[in-house]
């Protein structure tokens, strides 16, 4: 592995390139693209699209479709934020703007590798996320494919310590697991499937309950994904409930009942 690539930053200090730079007034006014002279491909313009349609406001759909033309072109390169700003009818600034904000969307070319987000914020950190962020520094020392970073929360804390490996989430992690993640990128097996976030019960109401590990359901059963784009790019969710409820109604309410304001101990008593 390379060593984890430090964040680029400018002369003035900022990630963002010409921040401080005056507006040019005399340049005529960013326009969005003319699909007539604009061609994209036509399953990138399906997920775009697709993504679009999950919002009430169309732009809210800017990052998964930058994500899917990063998917497509290995970067936001000029020709897929020109592609994004096509079908989403937006102009190519408002894409770069969102585009040069997120780490994990690229706006410089790049081999293609693999990407290990390992979160190292606080409930992370607090199960181990710093060990588990040097072992897999170390497994991944040999193979410049694999490019491992720590990241702030990824937002899956109940998994923690946890990463995102290509989208992926997985976790509980151990240090033993690192060496496992590589050798299931570099087989191109799936991650880590027995710790894949999308195999819990809050995740997937279909994994069996009290099972003693996380089990993968049948591979013909769609997959609900992580980034909301499944791993064709196809935007089909597990179907089931989306709220990660996972206590029965009956008992919650039981509970509820015999808890509401009064909570007592058998020690207190
Ligand atoms: S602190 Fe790691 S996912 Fe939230």
């Amino acid at each position: 592995m390379s060593p984890p690539v430090p964040v680029p930053r400018f002369g003035h200090g900022s990630r963002v390139p010409g921040w401080d730079e005056a507006v040019d007034l005399t340049k005529p006014p960013a326009t969005i693209p003319d699909p007539a002279t604009t061609p994209v491909p036509q399953e990138l313009r399906d997920v775009i699209e697709a993504a679009m349609a999950k919002y009430p406001d169309r732009r809210s759909a800017a990052i998964p479709a930058l994500h899917a033309a990063q998917e497509v072109h290995g970067w936001c390169s000029p020709e897929a934020i020109d592609q994004v700003a096509t079908v989403m009818q937006v102009t190519p600034a408002y894409l770069t703007s969102v585009a040069t904000f997120y780490d994990m969307l690229e706006t410089r070319p790049r081999p293609k590798h693999h990407d290990v987000y390992v979160c190292t914020n606080i409930s992370c950190s607090l199960r181990g996320a710093d060990h588990f962020f040097d072992a897999m520094v170390g497994a991944a020392a040999e193979h410049p494919d694999v490019h491992v970073s720590s990241f702030e929360c990824l937002g899956a804390c109940d998994i923690a310590p946890m990463a995102s490996v290509d989208g992926e989430y997985v976790g509980p992690l151990t240090t033993d697991d690192a060496a496992r993640i590589v050798d299931d990128l570099r087989a191109g097996r799936p991650v880590l499937e027995h710790k894949q976030l999308r195999y819990r019960r809050c995740a997937d109401p279909g994994v069996a309950e009290g099972a003693e590990e996380f089990a993968p359901p049948e591979p013909d059963v769609p997959r609900a994904d992580t980034a909301g784009l499944g791993p064709g790019g196809d935007t089909l969710d597990r179907p089931g409930p989306t709220a990660p409820i996972e206590i029965p109604v009956d008992e919650a309410g039981a509970g509820n009942q015999a808890g509401a304001g009064n909570e007592t101990h058998e020690d207190d008593e």
